[in-house]
């Protein structure tokens, strides 16, 4: 079969569930993953066949893709970062504006001298404590997460591991559990920074996202109870101001509906220069602050 009619065909079946131009796109990214091929090339050569023992599997990656399943999790691997982490429907697939906490927490990294050490709590994939390790040689990184599942995940990236740099570790624990113990986890005395990411999207928000995304990613790591949207930011609060150094920060992604009272939380827990930051579409999206 030729490219060019493969792209036509797949994009017309996948108009019955994405709009016409990101049903074009996942089928030209799917191309470009699987046949290593230019996004352009069914353009600059339209006489391209596709291999023929290629043509089975991507006729099954089609299959999966019209019965909703995530472009991600049919490859396998999502972009985060400038980094390809493994994903699959263990874990939650890393979204764009993740990518601006972890250049927030960069920041706050570099603004400091020495090693630091990180805590990364509700780590999913280890997107976020895999780019600060690599990114920031001599950071510590710890992510933690309740699902054993999303762990095996965050443990199986492979990256090569820059001179200075550490290989991030990872453990499972309970963060709401009131006698979650950041120090027998880690084996630090404090950290430096703590960086999360955790589920906050109420049940209530359901109805407004798409249904591939409740369909097939982690419930566990997306949903609150709309009676107790914030019950992860009560738990972080707890953390942050219990084991943060002196000059510690911390910053945290957040429901953009929910702004000032997650910085409410957070401020009621003696944490200080506590600040709610835009994300590049002016929603509300992290909290950032100190321990002193
Ligand atoms: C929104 S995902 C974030 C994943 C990843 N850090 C990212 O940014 O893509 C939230 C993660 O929190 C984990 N989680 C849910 N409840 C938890 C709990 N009580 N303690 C620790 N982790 C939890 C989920 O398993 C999930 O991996």
């Amino acid at each position: 079969m030729l490219l060019v009619r493969f792209i036509r065909d797949a994009s017309a079946r996948l108009e019955a569930l994405y709009p016409p131009q990101e049903a074009g796109n996942l089928v030209l990214r799917l191309v470009q993953g699987r046949l290593g091929v230019p996004s352009y090339l069914h353009i600059t050569e339209p006489d391209t066949p596709i291999p023929e023992e290629r043509l089975p599997g991507l006729l099954r990656d089609l299959e999966l893709l019209a019965g909703g399943t995530p472009l991600q999790y049919v490859l396998g691997v999502a972009d985060f970062c400038g980094r390809r982490f493994r994903v699959d429907p263990r874990v939650l697939i890393p979204r764009p504006e993740t990518e601006e906490l972890v250049a927030e927490a960069v920041r706050l990294v570099r603004a400091r001298s020495g090693g630091t050490r990180v805590l990364d709590l509700c780590t999913g994939s280890g997107c976020i404590a895999w780019s600060l390790a690599l990114d920031c040689p001599g950071t510590d990184a710890l992510g933690v997460d309740l699902s054993k599942e999303a762990l095996c995940v965050a443990r199986q990236q492979e990256f090569a591991i820059p001179a200075g740099a550490l290989r991030p570790r990872f453990a499972q624990a309970d963060i709401l559990d009131p006698s979650f113990d950041a120090a027998a986890l880690s084996g630090w005395s404090g950290a430096e920074l703590i960086v999360s990411n955790p589920p906050y999207i109420m049940d209530k928000e359901r109805a407004a996202m798409h249904p591939n995304v409740l369909k097939h990613e982690p419930a566990l790591a997306l949903f609150v109870p709309d009676s107790d949207p914030l019950r992860f930011y009560r738990a972080l609060a707890r953390i942050c101001a219990s084991f943060l150094v002196p000059g510690g920060a911390f910053v945290l992604e957040i429901n953009e509906a929910l702004g000032p009272e997650t910085a409410a939380v957070l401020q009621e827990a003696g944490l200080l220069q506590v600040e709610v930051l835009r994300d590049i579409f002016g929603k509300n999206r992290f909290v950032r602050g100190f321990h002193s």
